[in-house]
Protein backbone atom coordinates (compact mmCIF):
# COMPACT_ATOMS: atom_id res chain seq x y z
CA UNK A 1 0.00 0.00 0.00
CA UNK A 2 1.24 3.69 -0.69
CA UNK A 3 2.87 5.08 1.93
CA UNK A 4 1.06 8.10 3.75
CA UNK A 5 3.31 11.21 4.60
CA UNK A 6 2.94 14.35 6.37
CA UNK A 7 5.43 17.48 5.91
CA UNK A 8 6.49 19.72 8.79
CA UNK A 9 7.56 22.83 7.94
CA UNK A 10 8.48 26.20 10.31
CA UNK A 11 8.24 28.90 7.31
CA UNK A 12 8.63 29.68 3.91
CA UNK A 13 7.15 25.99 2.84
CA UNK A 14 9.00 25.86 -1.08
CA UNK A 15 9.76 22.26 -0.44
CA UNK A 16 6.44 21.60 0.84
CA UNK A 17 4.74 23.41 -1.85
CA UNK A 18 7.32 20.84 -4.95
CA UNK A 19 6.00 17.36 -2.36
CA UNK A 20 2.41 18.38 -2.65
CA UNK A 21 2.48 19.55 -6.17
CA UNK A 22 3.73 16.13 -7.14
CA UNK A 23 2.90 13.64 -4.03
CA UNK A 24 -0.76 13.24 -1.59
CA UNK A 25 0.22 14.84 1.56
CA UNK A 26 -1.75 13.77 4.26
CA UNK A 27 -1.24 17.08 6.22
CA UNK A 28 1.35 19.46 6.62
CA UNK A 29 1.97 20.81 10.30
CA UNK A 30 4.05 24.03 11.10
CA UNK A 31 5.03 25.14 14.32
CA UNK A 32 4.34 28.66 13.90
CA UNK A 33 0.89 30.03 13.48
CA UNK A 34 1.97 32.41 10.91
CA UNK A 35 4.37 30.34 8.78
CA UNK A 36 3.73 31.24 5.28
CA UNK A 37 3.45 27.10 4.18
CA UNK A 38 -0.05 27.17 5.95
CA UNK A 39 -1.05 29.56 2.94
CA UNK A 40 0.30 27.38 0.54
CA UNK A 41 -1.09 24.79 2.10
CA UNK A 42 -4.74 26.09 1.73
CA UNK A 43 -3.63 27.03 -2.31
CA UNK A 44 -3.03 23.89 -2.60
CA UNK A 45 -6.41 22.17 -0.44
CA UNK A 46 -4.12 20.35 1.85
CA UNK A 47 -5.05 20.04 5.18
CA UNK A 48 -2.83 22.21 7.76
CA UNK A 49 -2.57 22.04 11.29
CA UNK A 50 -0.57 24.45 13.35
CA UNK A 51 0.47 24.86 16.92
CA UNK A 52 3.46 25.97 19.12
CA UNK A 53 5.97 24.86 21.52
CA UNK A 54 5.25 27.89 23.96
CA UNK A 55 1.67 27.01 24.18
CA UNK A 56 2.40 23.77 25.82
CA UNK A 57 3.97 23.07 29.33
CA UNK A 58 7.00 21.27 28.02
CA UNK A 59 8.38 19.92 24.67
CA UNK A 60 6.77 16.09 25.64
CA UNK A 61 3.15 17.56 25.58
CA UNK A 62 4.04 19.26 22.31
CA UNK A 63 5.38 15.67 21.21
CA UNK A 64 2.40 14.12 22.46
CA UNK A 65 0.33 16.61 20.27
CA UNK A 66 1.96 15.65 17.30
CA UNK A 67 2.33 11.69 17.78
CA UNK A 68 -1.69 12.27 18.16
CA UNK A 69 -2.29 13.67 14.68
CA UNK A 70 0.45 11.40 12.95
CA UNK A 71 -1.76 8.27 14.63
CA UNK A 72 -4.85 9.58 13.60
CA UNK A 73 -4.29 10.10 9.82
CA UNK A 74 -1.76 6.60 9.73
CA UNK A 75 1.30 8.13 8.95
CA UNK A 76 4.19 6.40 7.56
CA UNK A 77 6.99 9.07 6.90
CA UNK A 78 7.49 11.92 8.37
CA UNK A 79 8.94 14.67 6.10
CA UNK A 80 10.57 17.22 7.70
CA UNK A 81 11.62 20.40 4.67
CA UNK A 82 12.63 23.44 6.81
CA UNK A 83 11.03 22.02 10.36
CA UNK A 84 13.25 24.00 12.63
CA UNK A 85 13.46 21.89 15.94
CA UNK A 86 15.05 19.37 16.80
CA UNK A 87 12.90 16.39 17.00
CA UNK A 88 13.10 15.37 20.90
CA UNK A 89 12.86 12.17 22.43
CA UNK A 90 9.19 11.39 22.59
CA UNK A 91 8.76 12.24 18.91
CA UNK A 92 11.38 10.24 18.23
CA UNK A 93 10.95 7.19 20.56
CA UNK A 94 7.56 6.93 18.82
CA UNK A 95 8.53 7.54 15.06
CA UNK A 96 12.32 6.65 14.74
CA UNK A 97 13.51 4.94 11.31
CA UNK A 98 9.95 6.96 10.36
CA UNK A 99 11.33 10.16 9.89
CA UNK A 100 13.46 11.86 6.87
CA UNK A 101 15.00 15.76 6.59
CA UNK A 102 16.58 17.66 4.40
CA UNK A 103 19.36 19.32 4.52
CA UNK A 104 21.34 23.10 2.11
CA UNK A 105 24.71 20.94 2.71
CA UNK A 106 26.67 18.03 2.17
CA UNK A 107 26.25 16.27 5.10
CA UNK A 108 28.30 16.21 7.88
CA UNK A 109 29.96 19.29 6.20
CA UNK A 110 27.97 22.37 7.75
CA UNK A 111 25.03 20.52 9.89
CA UNK A 112 23.08 22.88 12.00
CA UNK A 113 20.57 25.90 10.71
CA UNK A 114 22.78 27.83 8.14
CA UNK A 115 24.46 25.24 6.24
CA UNK A 116 24.09 27.95 2.79
CA UNK A 117 25.76 30.43 4.72
CA UNK A 118 28.37 28.43 6.49
CA UNK A 119 29.15 27.04 3.30
CA UNK A 120 29.42 30.50 1.57
CA UNK A 121 31.74 31.81 4.40
CA UNK A 122 33.91 28.69 4.33
CA UNK A 123 34.81 29.99 0.45
CA UNK A 124 34.31 25.84 -0.92
CA UNK A 125 34.35 25.58 -4.37
CA UNK A 126 31.05 23.06 -3.63
CA UNK A 127 28.19 22.13 -1.14
CA UNK A 128 25.24 20.43 -1.56
CA UNK A 129 22.05 18.70 -0.36
CA UNK A 130 21.50 15.90 1.37
CA UNK A 131 18.32 14.32 2.85
CA UNK A 132 18.79 11.98 5.84
CA UNK A 133 16.97 9.59 7.95
CA UNK A 134 16.15 11.34 11.63
CA UNK A 135 18.29 10.59 14.81
CA UNK A 136 18.97 12.19 17.86
CA UNK A 137 21.73 14.53 16.98
CA UNK A 138 21.61 17.58 14.51
CA UNK A 139 21.51 16.66 10.96
CA UNK A 140 23.90 13.33 11.54
CA UNK A 141 21.41 10.51 11.32
CA UNK A 142 21.95 8.23 8.37
CA UNK A 143 22.21 9.42 4.45
CA UNK A 144 19.77 8.40 2.66
CA UNK A 145 20.81 10.52 -0.89
CA UNK A 146 22.96 13.64 -1.44
CA UNK A 147 24.04 15.98 -4.31
CA UNK A 148 27.10 18.23 -5.02
CA UNK A 149 26.23 21.52 -6.17
CA UNK A 150 29.18 23.73 -7.23
CA UNK A 151 29.82 27.42 -5.88
CA UNK A 152 30.33 28.88 -8.99
CA UNK A 153 32.89 31.90 -9.65
CA UNK A 154 30.46 34.77 -10.30
CA UNK A 155 28.26 33.35 -7.62
CA UNK A 156 26.38 35.62 -4.99
CA UNK A 157 25.41 33.91 -2.05
CA UNK A 158 21.50 34.39 -3.44
CA UNK A 159 22.49 32.57 -6.56
CA UNK A 160 24.62 29.92 -4.69
CA UNK A 161 21.55 29.57 -2.57
CA UNK A 162 19.41 29.46 -5.57
CA UNK A 163 21.02 26.39 -6.97
CA UNK A 164 20.97 24.87 -3.67
CA UNK A 165 16.84 24.62 -3.85
CA UNK A 166 16.78 24.02 -6.65
CA UNK A 167 18.64 20.62 -6.34
CA UNK A 168 16.03 20.55 -2.77
CA UNK A 169 13.49 20.58 -5.15
CA UNK A 170 14.99 17.67 -7.85
CA UNK A 171 16.49 15.55 -4.56
CA UNK A 172 13.12 15.32 -2.11
CA UNK A 173 10.88 13.59 -5.13
CA UNK A 174 13.41 11.45 -5.79
CA UNK A 175 13.79 10.03 -2.59
CA UNK A 176 10.31 9.97 -1.17
CA UNK A 177 9.46 7.81 -4.93
CA UNK A 178 12.31 5.22 -4.14
CA UNK A 179 11.12 5.06 -0.16
CA UNK A 180 7.69 3.66 -1.63
CA UNK A 181 5.95 7.18 -1.65
CA UNK A 182 3.36 7.07 -4.25
CA UNK A 183 3.22 10.06 -6.76
CA UNK A 184 -0.26 11.22 -7.39
C1 LIG B 1 15.59 24.27 3.01
O1 LIG B 1 16.78 24.82 2.50
C2 LIG B 1 15.88 23.03 3.79
O2 LIG B 1 16.96 22.30 3.32
C3 LIG B 1 16.21 23.58 5.16
O3 LIG B 1 15.32 24.65 5.33
C4 LIG B 1 14.98 25.20 4.05
C5 LIG B 1 13.48 25.23 3.98
O4 LIG B 1 13.03 25.97 2.88
N1 LIG B 1 16.10 22.55 6.16
P1 LIG B 1 11.50 25.93 2.52
O5 LIG B 1 10.71 26.28 3.80
O6 LIG B 1 11.16 24.56 2.03
O7 LIG B 1 11.29 26.99 1.47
Amino acid sequence: MAKKIAVFASGNGSNFQVIAEQFPVAFVFADHRDAYVLERAKNLGVKSYAFELKEFDCKEDYEAAIIDLLSKHAIDLVVLAGYMKIVGPTLLSAYEGRIINIHPAYLPEFPGAHGIEDAWQAGVDQSGVTIHWVDSGVDTGQVIKQVRVPRLADDTIETFEARIHENEYQLYPQVLESLGVGRK
